[in-house]
């Protein structure tokens, strides 16, 4: 049985709150280069310096109208996909979106620059756009009669990763589900590979960048899940879910500047049905979708492990969810957890038959399924087996120990289920990237309040183990 992992179990782990450094090197050697919106040419806009916390000597107040803008002279070393990052403060509560232009084409429609809480209090947003060698002319322009938010600078990175060709989300872009694989902008299955964090309400100490930078760069990762809890018994969502969404958004840019996927998971668990939080669920994946519905590397999970519950009542959360989501990105690949813990009902004494049998009525998702080897065995294996063939599938868990992510490690059993899903080029996420004390989290206790995440020294079996099969060259065709 995949059952409920950590409720009883969290007492000893420190709530850490600790706030994500947004303004940190990307996944290249070279570092970013900053350019001051005070420096670049304003057109209806007026440099200021009455807001502290801008960097250089002062900000753009765009003023409230549509059309002002401020465009940056920036240099590319050579052509390609870069991640632009945008300064700025917000201090009202409405969105002053911008239209950014690349050499007079529209890159980016409508950015989002929502509220940042004070006009003091000073974010960034970051999106990919590809730029020409040399000399390029990026544009930003109020779209609102509010005008922009004030602007205090633009970062420029190379995201140029592991490997030829570029990190995974600059080769493979937006993706989308074609038939039973998950395809990319060239129309070809792929497989991604990567980590999925612990608990953020727990363990946002190990989701920084230097940790971050390893993964995407030691690691090769291609994909970074996300763990939102969602219940207040566990510490999740409904607690702070203004805190808890904005964290989101910060892991969502980190991974975005890294060239990687961001899984954006809603870790429902304790309740089991996810009709529980129907309209909780609505409400953070409307701001999510809204916010990153221009960037490439955006999957949805709308219910991490349901269990209790009939694949029918689940079936009916995701046609409620998913058409919330498409409403405002409308090519976002969506992922949905099946019945018995995403065991395609098998802990639940059912089957891959319910889903086959009652398919939930969309286009472009997934259906989830999560094995803990030294636990789940040939009945789970079997209809894991039976299923790929039929149905989407993505594996959004998976240890190598037993169902609550402790224990020996069932290493022969586990690369069992990996080669199997390497053979169908089905992808998953590995539980988890944190210095938890149970075997299943990759490093070993205490790491995270370090700063040293390369290699493997400190890391525990599993990690290495998985750590290995993560490096592994991806299979990414582009023609
Ligand atoms: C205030 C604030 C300015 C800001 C402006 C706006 O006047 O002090 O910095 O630009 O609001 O609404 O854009």
């Amino acid at each position: 049985m995949i059952r409920p992992r950590w409720s009883a179990l969290i007492t000893s782990v420190a709530l850490a709150a600790t706030a994500l450094v947004t303004t940190s090197i990307g996944t290249s050697s070279a570092a970013p280069v900053g350019y001051e919106s005070e420096a670049a040419a304003i057109s209806q806009g007026v440099v200021e310096s009455n807001h502290a916390g801008f960097t250089g000597s002062g900000f753009v107040n765009f003023d409230n109208v549509v059309g002002s803008s401020v465009e940056y002279t920036v240099n590319a070393p050579t052509a390609g996909s870069y991640a632009l990052t945008f300064r700025y403060a917000n201090g009202t509560t409405a969105n002053r979106p911008l239209d950014v232009t690349v050499n007079g084409s529209l890159a980016l429609d409508d950015l989002a620059f929502p509220g940042t809480g004070a006009w003091t209090t000073y974010r960034t947003v970051t999106a990919n756009a590809t730029l020409v060698a040399g000399t390029n002319k990026i544009k930003t322009t109020a779209v609102t009669s509010n005008g922009g938010p004030n602007a205090d600078s633009l970062s420029v990175d190379t995201v140029q990763g592991p490997g030829p060709g570029g990190t995974p989300v600059a080769i493979n872009g937006q993706l989308r589900v074609c038939g039973t694989k998950l395809c990319n902008q060239y129309g070809k299955p792929i497989q991604l590979r990567g980590m999925s964090t612990h608990g953020i309400q727990w363990y946002a100490n190990c989701v920084k960048t230097a940790s971050l930078d390893a993964l995407a760069t030691d690691w090769k990762a291609d994909i970074l899940r996300i763990s939102m809890y969602v219940a207040s018994s566990e510490g999740g969502y409904e607690t702070n879910p203004r805190k808890f969404t904005d964290m989101v958004h910060g892991y969502i840019e980190e991974a975005t500047k890294r060239g990687m996927y961001a899984l954006v998971d809603w870790h429902q668990l304790d309740p089991g049905d996810p009709n529980v939080y129907t309209a909780k669920a609505k409400t953070f994946f409307s701001e999510i979708a809204e916010r990153h519905k221009d960037k490439k590397n955006i999957i949805y999970d709308i219910a991490n492990e349901p269990n209790n519950v009939s694949w029918g009542a689940i079936k009916s959360y995701a046609e409620q969810l998913i058409p919330v989501i498409r409403a405002k990105d409308s090519d976002g690949v969506v992922f949905v957890g099946t019945h018995g813990w995403a065991s395609l009902g098998v802990s639940d004494s059912r089957s891959e038959a319910d889903i086959i049998n009652n398919p939930i009525n969309a286009t472009n998702f997934m259906y989830t399924f999560h094995f803990y080897a030294a636990s789940h065995h040939d009945e789970y294996f079997a209809a894991l087996s039976r299923a790929a063939d039929k149905i989407p599938l993505f594996v959004t868990e998976f240890g190598t120990q037993d169902y609550r992510g402790e224990g020996a490690n069932d290493f022969a059993y586990s690369q069992k289920y990996l080669d199997f899903l390497a053979s169908k080029k089905i992808g998953w996420t590995n539980w988890n990237f944190s210095d938890d004390h149970r075997s299943g989290a990759v490093f070993k206790e205490g790491t995270c309040a370090g700063s040293s995440f390369t290699g493997t020294s400190m890391l525990k079996p599993a990690g290495v183990w998985v750590r290995d099969r993560i490096r592994t060259p991806d299979d990414f065709p582009t023609s």
